[in-house]
């Protein structure tokens, strides 16, 4: 008994040692936590925004946090970010994401598969390629809500708002992607969508580590579906996937992944592809109902488009100037968008502030940047920053509004769903494309309102801060038919 004891303390001193830090010079603010090893990690999970604006209060715009192990220096100051979203010789982006990817896909790549891969989404969802897959997802969008809505549906249909606008584009972007038409050797979406809403329920979870054992089981076997539901996705000729996909796939096959790693990795693509765009579609069409003001000025600047179409052919997918609808969507995504901006420190870093201060960052660490607090959601750049103002990113004369000031200094990066630099989300255009043209076609081609005229939109879903789009606590109720039936 006494040995068990004496070893055991022995094993506590031991472990203070090892992990014993203190702020040296030059190192921001450090704040620990009071649990061993656990640090602030319970938290920063249960709510990043409120433990981190916490953390502002008390440090100011830079300080390291201790969580689950890991130092964390996380930095709140918008004229700063360049330091950190510029540096890929110190600061990396790869190794970070490897992590997430183990934990969430249990998926291990080589290091350098990334940059392949990038360059590979890089060629097919930029430039040339993309009038392509937004016809396609054009075509999608418009079966799946005509076989929603058929056009002789006289009554109103109701549902809740979060899952029509997830679920609908989720299943546009499978078909588009990875599954091409119906009836063909590929998965059908519904059983693919209903699978991947139990995965994504798991995942912020799964990111953390913080899976109960049952959980862990749940999340084994909704992995173990999806992954056989993905099996053909791009593998033969007619799964009638993209060209993307298929690119990928002989990539995959190229660097010597096996089935199994293969199936993981398509896996990750379908989240990194199909996890943001409904839930940011929801948000923009939950702002629009419950403010009607922002709902006429969009429709009106959709109904001066539809004016102009002439074919079948909708205008949405082409070039067509909508600032109102940009300056919506860029503000929904002001209010929404809460993604962290995480680099591992690869080497010792002195990372410049704005303001000139200085501070030492350690190998090993991360570091952290959190757009949502500075700048999208900060009373000094955006006045009253909790509500929502459809034309906060237009000026007096209808063009883009793109002059934002904190300090008295104009911004460079004055809101960033998208991150920023090097590592900036490469799906942008497609992704603005898709919401544009799914809520083009409902407000244009369906009556959608709130079932209860008052109802105000659902409270924030606090443990998804950090994981890129948020998502509703709940949903919210509406209503709906094709517009020319009453
Ligand atoms: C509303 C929808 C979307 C939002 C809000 C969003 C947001 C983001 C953000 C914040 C990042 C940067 C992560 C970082 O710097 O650490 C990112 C990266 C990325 N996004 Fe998106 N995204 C969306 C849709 C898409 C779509 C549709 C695609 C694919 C077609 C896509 C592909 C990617 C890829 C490949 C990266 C990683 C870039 C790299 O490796 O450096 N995203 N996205």
């Amino acid at each position: 008994m006494i040995w068990t004891i004496f070893l055991l303390v022995q094993a506590a001193l031991l472990y203070f040692i090892l992990t014993h830090r203190s702020r040296s010079k030059g190192e921001p603010p450090l704040d620990k936590g009071v649990i061993p090893w656990l640090g602030h990690a319970l938290e920063f999970g249960k709510d990043a925004a409120k433990f981190l604006n916490r953390m502002k209060m008390k440090h100011g715009d830079i300080f390291t946090v201790h969580a689950a192990g890991r130092y964390v220096t996380v930095l709140l100051d918008p004229h700063s970010y360049d330091a950190v979203i510029n540096d890929s010789d110190s600061l990396d982006f790869t190794r970070y994401a490897q992590v997430l990817m183990e934990r969430i896909f249990n998926l291990r790549l080589p290091h350098h598969h990334q940059d392949k891969a990038k360059a590979m989404m890089k060629k097919y969802f930029m430039g040339m390629n993309l009038g392509t897959l937004n016809t396609t997802v054009g075509r999608h969008l418009q079966a799946l809500l005509k076989a929603k809505m058929p056009k002789n549906q006289k009554d109103w249909k109701e549902d809740g708002l979060f899952d029509f606008s997830y679920s609908l584009l989720f299943k546009a972007g499978y078909l588009t992607l990875f599954g091409g038409e119906q009836n063909n050797n590929s998965s059908d979406p519904s059983s693919v969508y209903e699978e991947y809403k139990k995965f994504d329920g798991l995942l912020t979870k799964m990111a953390r580590g913080m899976l109960k054992s049952e959980e862990k089981r749940t999340a084994q076997s909704v992995r173990q579906r999806l992954w056989e539901l993905l099996t053909p996705a791009g593998l033969t000729g007619d799964s009638g996937s993209s060209p993307w996909l298929h690119g990928y796939r002989r990539l995959l096959q190229e660097e010597g992944a096996d089935e199994d790693t293969q199936r993981k990795a398509v896996l990750m693509q379908l989240w990194a592809t199909q996890g943001n765009v409904g839930p940011a579609a929801f948000w923009l069409l939950g702002f629009l109902l419950t403010n009607p003001e922002a709902l006429t000025a969009v429709k009106r600047e959709f109904s001066r488009i539809s004016q102009m179409e002439t074919s079948e052919m909708p205008l949405m997918d082409r070039t067509v100037n909508t600032p109102v609808f940009d300056s919506a969507l860029e503000e929904a995504l002001r209010l929404t968008a809460a993604p962290f901006i995480t680099r591992e420190v690869v080497q010792e870093k002195i990372l410049h502030m704005a303001d000139g201060q200085e501070y030492l960052l350690r190998k090993g660490d991360r570091v952290c940047l959190f757009p949502f607090i500075s700048p999208q959601m900060d009373p000094e750049i955006y006045n009253e920053p909790q509500k929502y103002k459809y034309n906060r990113f237009l000026n007096e004369d209808g063009s883009a509004k793109k002059d934002f000031y904190k300090g008295g200094r104009r911004l460079k990066y004055y809101t960033m769903p998208w991150g920023a630099g090097t590592n900036g989300c490469v799906g942008k255009q497609f992704a603005i494309d898709t919401i544009r043209q799914f809520v083009y076609m409902v407000l244009t081609n369906y009556d959608l309102e709130l079932c209860e005229p008052n109802a105000q939109l659902p409270e924030v879903n606090a443990s998804r801060y950090g994981f890129g789009m948020l998502q509703p606590e709940g949903d919210l109720p509406v209503r709906y038919k094709p517009r020319n039936t009453h």
